[in-house]
């Protein structure tokens, strides 16, 4: 059996090879409320890339655009967004860098404050024990145990 990566049609050879190229690709998030740098993986979006490292900078809710908690406002870098609802980010909020982390793919190096409901607890807890780990956050099955 013939593996994909060599297809016969040069066409397809350089769209395999792009893709191999972009899941490969990481992009360091910096998080400036916390001050924590991050690599995350281009094919990840903001939250889970954060999460598979089991870190927790960004608060964590429903992980699919619905209910706002990841809200952060991107500072710097490029990224690509998928739709997200005006419930949670309004036109105008999206217009000036405001977006869901669980719905934002980065595409370049990223800086970023989180802006969400849990923000102040967020703050809170990194008052208390210096890092965001005091804030709160739902556990995925997936998520390391502490
Ligand atoms: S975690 Fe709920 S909107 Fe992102």
């Amino acid at each position: 059996m013939k593996p994909d990566r060599f297809a016969s049609k040069s066409e397809d050879a350089g769209s395999t090879m792009r893709q191999e190229e972009t899941m490969a690709q990481k992009y360091l998030i910096h998080i400036g409320n916390s001050g924590e740098d991050y690599s995350c993986d281009a094919e990840l979006n903001l939250l889970r890339g954060m999460e598979v490292l089991g870190r927790r900078g960004i608060p964590v809710g429903c992980r699919g655009g619905g209910c706002g908690v990841c809200k952060v406002a991107i500072h710097s870098g490029s990224f690509e967004a998928r739709k997200m609802s005006r419930d949670c980010v309004s036109a105008e909020e999206e217009a000036s860098g405001v977006v869901l982390a669980c719905r934002v793919f980065p595409r370049g190096e990223m800086s970023l404050t989180v802006v969400g409901k849990m923000v102040k607890a967020l703050e809170r807890g990194m008052e208390k024990t210096g890092t965001p780990d005091g804030a709160p956050a739902v556990r995925s099955p997936a998520s390391p145990a502490s």
